[in-house]
């Protein structure tokens, strides 16, 4: 089936966008949201879009994934996964499934786990707006910086990525079943109000001392106490 598509509307990347408007933003928690593209984009709901986010995952992803690392992913970070639905057929055609945690103790690092369009959908722009509209949310959700890994035999992916802001990090060798290899790749995304506070909290927390204090101002009171302590 041949359906016409228009790309959502053009953004530059992810991390620009979260200065701006966004393609993105057309898709609010849980409410179709339909499109002149003939495409509706929306979050995940519940257990009742399991079965389509499955289907469409197992059949073209390469790795095999169970029921628990589905419901791992959904039951956690439901609002980091969208999909999109054909609206002439109703029929769910592209997923995004993603989760977001403090990584090494540091940052806040979403991850992008999965991501699949239908093969008669592709290279009309809803790879990329999967993508945006999840990368959107890690940003209000207070993430720093998103990471992926793609086979570094998927042109197709790793110029999607590329489009989107994507660095590549490193090289995983043999990292998927089949014994390819992967590019760990990053994004890094402004420091929203909500991370920069998040990140003093956690200075602050490891050093110790009360959010309006300096450490420096702190340390000279300290040396200030030991002093007349000694004198
Ligand atoms: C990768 C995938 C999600 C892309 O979905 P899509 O809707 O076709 O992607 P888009 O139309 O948004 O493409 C955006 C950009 O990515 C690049 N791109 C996407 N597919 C491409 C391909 N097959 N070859 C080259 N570039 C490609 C292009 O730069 C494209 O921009 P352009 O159309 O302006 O040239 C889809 O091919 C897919 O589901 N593949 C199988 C699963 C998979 O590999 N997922 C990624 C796992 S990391």
């Amino acid at each position: 089936m041949a359906v016409a598509v228009a790309p959502p509307e053009a953004e530059a990347s992810p991390a620009a966008s979260a200065r701006g408007g966004n393609a993105a933003s057309t898709a609010h928690s849980g409410d179709d949201t339909p499109s002149s593209s003939g495409i509706s984009y929306r979050q995940y709901r519940d257990e009742s879009d399991l079965a389509a986010v499955m289907d469409l995952i197992d059949n073209d992803l390469s790795e095999p994934y169970s029921i628990f690392t589905y419901r791992y992913f959904l039951a956690s970070w439901p609002q980091l996964c969208f999909l999109a639905h054909d609206n002439s057929s109703g029929q769910p055609c592209g997923v995004v499934v993603c989760k977001m945690d403090v990584h090494r103790g540091k940052q806040l690092r979403g991850y992008l786990a999965m991501l699949v369009v239908d093969k008669r959908f592709r290279g009309k722009g809803m790879g990329s707006a999967l993508a945006r509209m999840a990368i959107k949310a890690m940003i209000e959700g207070g993430a720093e910086e998103v990471a992926l890994e793609a086979e570094v035999t998927n042109t197709g992916a790793l110029a999607l990525y590329r489009a989107l802001g994507f660095i590549r990090d490193k090289r995983l060798h043999r990292y998927y079943l089949s014994g390819n290899d992967a590019f760990r790749l990053k994004l890094q995304l402004p420091l929203t109000p909500l991370a920069f506070e998040r990140r003093k909290k956690e200075k602050d927390a490891i050093l110790g001392f009360p959010e309006e204090m300096e450490p420096a101002d702190s340390a000279v009171a300290e040396g200030a106490a030991h002093e007349a302590e000694i004198a």
